[in-house]
C-alpha cells in the first residue's frame, strides 16, 4: 500500500541558509545528516553525510572543509549525476534523450520545500530543472528522525513537445567522504540464499545488480551493508545499511573515485529498460532506504528492523500464527484423507494453523508433479473430492486454522490456462521456450492478467471465509522477456520489467484492499523475494528452502541484519535429522515458528519435548516479535553463535546460543558470551529452557546476577558437543 502523507509546511526558511546565492538543505535524522548546498552555479551538491550537529548553521560550513575543485572533478559529488553534459565525469544517476533527440541534461536547483507528514516523518522535496528544456526532476528525501532512518526517491517529468526517454533514472544518489570503505553484499542461488561477500572498495566500480526481472533476491540481495571508515564490528564503527526497495531488477552502484570518496547510485536496473515518459506524467522511482549507525551493525540492525516494524511490515506491531506445512511432509503425494489425517497432528503439537502447499489444483492437467498444472487454480477433483471448502471444515474442527499455498504469477506450458491464453505469458513467440522449473511467468503489465491473478486470490477467500493465512509463492524469473499486451498496446518492449513490477504491486494492492488483515507469507522459491517494499503487503517471509539448522543460524544471522524476528519464517523440517530435534526447534525460534514434519512420526518423548517447546515459544514469542535483538557472538568468527532479544523495559528476554563447529578442536565454552541492552542496575536471573528430557543443565537458576556483570563479564552457556543447543530465559529477578 503506498503511503499517504497530509503535509503542512513546518520549515520555510529554518531548515536552510542563503547566503548570497547559496542554498544549504540538510536532512536530518536523530543522528545523521545529509546536507545539500548549491554551488555558484546553482548546481546541488553533497556536501556531507555524517553526524548530526546542535549548531544547525554550522551546516552550510562543512563542505569549506573539502578541497575537491582540483583535477575538473568539481563535479563528483552532484546530489543528482546528470549524464550528457561535459563537466561530469561520475557515473549519471540519470540519463535522457529529449523529444528533439538531445542527449544532454543539466539539473538546476529551483525551490525545495520541508514538510512534516502525518506519519511522523521530515519529508524534503528539492526540485532541480533544466535550464534549456522543460524537464524537471524532484529529489525526494524522508527523513524518520528517532529512527534514524532515511528514505530516498525521486520524480521525474517534463513538459516537452513529444516523449523522452529515460535511459538511467535512479532513485538515488549519495556521495560520501570517509575513508576505507568496505561493503558487504549478498550472493546467493537455491537454498543458498544471503551468503555474505565482503569487498574493500578501493577503487571504480562495484556494481550489485539482479536481471531476473522476479525474485531479485535469488542470486545477489538488494540489501548491503557499508562500513565507513574500516571494518564495522557489531558494537563499533560507522556503517550505512539499507536497501533499493524495488521487486525487480535493481541496481547498486558504488564507484570509488579519484579523491576515494564513495559516489553510490542505487535504482531500478537500467537494463534492457528504457523508459519512454510522456509529457506531464511523472515517473516515480522506487525508494532506496538506509539507516547510518556509529556504533556498529547491530544499532544498525536495530534501527531497520524497528523501522521496518513500525512503517513497512505489515502488521509488523501485531501477532502472527505457528503453523504445520505439509510441503515436505508429503511433497505432492496427498489426498483428502491424509491431509485431514495431519490436521491431528497440528493441533497435538500446538500449532494455530495447518497450511496446505502445492499440488491441490489443476483437472485437466493434475498438478502432481511441478511439470503441470500451475495456472488452473480450481481445486483437483481426484484428490479433494469436496473441495476446500472441506478442508477448512474439517481444520477447524480439528481446532487449528486453514491457510494455501498459491503462485498466481506463473503458469506451466502444459496447463489450461496456457493453451486458452499463451498472450497472457512472456514469451517470445519466434523463439524456442526457456523454462524454470517447468514453467513461465504471466504478463502482470496486462490488465487482464492482472485481474486473473487478484481473482485467484478473490475466489479463494470468497469461497472460504474464514481462510486464514496465504503462502505466496515466485518461482520463476523472466526469461525471453516479451509482452504481446505491451506490443498491442504499442508500449516499448523496454516497458516490460518496470511495469511487470508494477503490475503486481497493482494486485496485491487490491487483494489489501480487500483483504487487509489476513497474515500472507512472502515466498520465492526459497528466499527469492524480500523486499521491503512487497512486506507493505505481507506479515512475513519464506528465507530459503534450505532449513538445515546449522545452515539456518548463519543464514538467519544474515537475515537478521535487515529484518525483524517476526518477519523471518523458520520452520522445523527433517532436512538434516541428523541434527538434534531440539537444535532444529530451537533455532527455527528465533522468528515466527513454524514446523514441516510427519507430526504421527514424532516419537512420544519427542512429541512431549515439542509441544512444551511450543508452550515456552508462546510465552516469549512477544520478545522475539517486538523486542530488540542483539547479535552476541558471530559464527563466523567463533565456535558458536549467541544472540539475544530482549523486551523493551529490559526486565525479560532470552538468548540462544548454538555449536557451530562439530571439530573436536572446537572451544565453544572458551569464554562467557557478554550480554547486550540489558540495564546495568538490575539484578538478573537465568534459566535455561527447551530442556530435552533427562538431560540436566549446568546452569543455576538461583543465581542472579546484576546486568552490569552479565554485560562486561558475561555468562558461559556452557555450550559442547552434547549440549549443542542452549535457550536461557533472562528476567529480573526480585
Ligand atoms: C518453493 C517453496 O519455497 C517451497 O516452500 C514450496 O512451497 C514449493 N515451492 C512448492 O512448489
Amino acid at each position: 500500500m503506498k503511503n499517504k502523507y497530509s503535509f503542512f509546511c513546518i520549515v520555510c526558511f529554518l531548515s536552510f541558509s542563503l547566503s548570497g546565492q547559496q542554498v544549504t538543505i540538510p536532512i536530518e535524522t536523530q543522528n545523521t545528516a545529509v546536507v545539500l548546498q548549491t554551488d555558484n552555479h546553482k548546481r546541488l551538491k553533497i556536501i556531507y553525510t555524517g553526524k548530526t550537529l546542535k549548531e544547525k548553521s554550522e551546516y552550510a560550513e562543512t563542505g569549506k572543509m573539502l578541497h575537491l575543485q582540483s583535477q575538473g572533478a568539481a563535479s563528483n559529488n552532484n546530489a543528482y549525476a546528470v549524464a550528457g553534459i561535459d563537466n561530469n565525469f561520475t557515473e549519471p544517476a540519470i540519463a535522457v534523450v529529449h523529444a528533439d533527440g538531445n542527449n544532454s541534461l543539466d539539473l538546476l536547483y529551483e525551490s525545495h520545500t520541508t514538510s512534516a507528514s502525518t506519519d511522523g516523518a521530515t519529508l524534503t522535496i528539492v526540485t532541480l530543472r533544466d535550464p534549456v528544456y522543460p524537464f524537471v526532476v524532484e529529489l525526494n528525501y524522508k527523513a524518520w528522525g528517532k529512527e534514524d532512518v532515511i528514505e530516498q526517491w525521486s520524480s521525474i517529468s517534463h513538459s516537452e513537445e513529444g516523449d523522452v526517454i529515460l535511459n538511467k533514472y535512479a532513485s538515488a544518489n549519495l556521495y560520501l567522504y570517509n575513508k576505507d570503505y568496505f561493503l558487504t553484499s549478498y550472493n546467493g542461488s537455491w537454498a543458498r540464499e544471503m551468503q555474505p561477500v565482503v569487498t574493500p572498495l578501493r577503487q571504480g566500480m562495484h556494481t550489485i545488480e539482479s536481471r531476473l526481472g522476479t525474485r531479485e533476491n535469488l542470486l545477489t540481495s538488494p540489501n548491503f551493508m557499508l562500513s565507513l571508515d574500516g571494518e564495522a564490528t557489531e558494537t563499533s564503527g560507522t556503517v550505512m545499511m539499507g536497501q533499493i526497495a524495488w521487486n525487480g531488477n535493481f541496481s547498486l552502484q558504488f564507484e570509488t573515485d579519484v579523491y576515494k570518496n564513495l559516489h553510490l547510485v542505487a535504482g531500478i536496473n537500467p537494463y534492457q529498460s528504457a523508459y519512454r515518459l510522456r509529457p506531464n506524467t511523472p515517473f516515480e522511482t522506487p525508494r532506496f532506504i538506509y539507516t547510518i549507525s556509529y556504533e556498529g551493525k547491530g544499532r544498525g540492525s536495530r534501527n531497520l528492523q524497528r523501522w521496518l516494524r513500525d512503517h513497512a511490515l505489515l502488521d509488523g506491531h501485531g501477532d502472527r500464527l505457528t503453523l504445520l506445512n505439509n510441503w515436505e511432509a508429503t511433497y505432492f503425494d496427498f489426498d483428502q484423507e491424509k491431509l485431514v489425517s495431519l490436521f491431528s497432528g497440528a493441533k497435538e503439537l500446538g500449532v494455530d494453523l495447518f497450511l496446505l502447499d502445492d499440488g491441490w489444483f489443476a483437472n485437466k492437467y493434475p498438478r502432481n508433479n511441478d511439470k503441470a498444472g500451475l495456472g488452473d487454480w480450481e481445486v483437483n477433483r481426484s484428490k479433494l473430492p469436496d473441495g476446500i471448502p472441506y478442508l477448512v471444515r474439517e481444520a477447524e474442527k480439528a481446532g487449528v486454522k486453514f491457510g494455501i499455498w498459491i503462485e498466481p504469477e506463473m503458469v506451466n506450458p502444459k496447463s489450461a490456462l496456457y493453451e486458452n491464453h499463451p498472450d497472457w505469458v512472456i514469451r517470445q513467440e519466434n523463439r524456442p521456450e526457456i523454462y524454470f522449473r517447468n514453467q513461465l511467468v504471466l504478463d502482470l503489465t496486462n490488465p487482464e492478467v492482472q485481474d486473473f491473478v487478484f481473482d485467484v486470490v478473490d475466489r479463494l477467500f470468497t469461497e472460504n471465509p474464514s481462510l486464514a493465512f496465504i503462502k505466496w509463492d515466485c518461482n520463476a524469473p523472466i526469461f525471453n522477456g516479451h509482452s504481446k499486451y505491451l506490443e498491442r498496446e504499442e508500449i516499448p518492449q523496454s516497458h516490460l520489467y518496470v511495469e511487470y513490477t508494477r503490475g503486481l504491486d497493482n494486485v496485491l494492492q487490491r487483494v489489501r484492499e480487500k483483504y487487509p488483515t489476513v497474515p500472507m507469507m512472502l515466498c520465492s522459491g526459497g528466499g527469492g523475494r524480500s523486499d521491503y517494499s512487497l512486506l507493505h503487503y505481507f506479515t512475513e517471509f519464506w528465507l530459503s528452502d534450505n532449513t538445515d539448522p546449522l545452515e539456518r543460524v548463519f543464514m538467519q544471522w544474515d537475515y537478521s541484519y535487515y529484518y525483524p524476528a517476526i518477519a523471518m519464517c523458520n520452520h522445523v523440517t527433517d532436512w538434516s535429522k541428523d541434527i538434534s530435534l531440539k537444535y532444529r526447534i530451537d533455532v527455527a525460534s528465533m522468528g515466527k515458528l513454524g514446523f514441516d514434519i510427519r507430526a504421527n512420526e514424532l516419537s512420544d518423548q519427542d512429541m512431549a519435548f515439542t509441544q512444551q517447546t511450543i508452550i515456552n515459544y508462546n510465552e516469549f514469542k512477544e520478545i522475539v516479535w517486538h523486542g530488540e535483538m542483539y547479535r552476541l557472538a558471530s559464527p563466523y568468527e567463533n565456535d558458536i553463535a549467541s544472540l539475544m532479544y530482549i523486551n523493551k523495559d529490559k526486565t525479560e528476554g532470552v538468548i540462544f546460543n548454538y555449536l557451530t563447529n562439530r571439530r573436536y578442536l572446537a572451544e565453544p565454552s572458551l569464554r562467557p558470551v557478554k550480554l547486550q541492552g540489558l540495564d546495568k542496575e538490575k539484578r538478573y536471573r537465568l534459566t535455561e529452557i527447551n530442556l530435552y528430557e533427562g538431560n540436566p543443565t549446568p546452569i543455576d537458576h538461583r543465581k542472579v546476577y546484576t546486568g552490569e556483570f552479565l554485560m562486561n563479564v558475561g555468562f558461559n552457556p556452557s555450550v559442547n558437543s552434547s549440549r549443542s543447543s542452549v535457550v536461557v530465559k533472562i528476567e529480573t529477578a526480585g
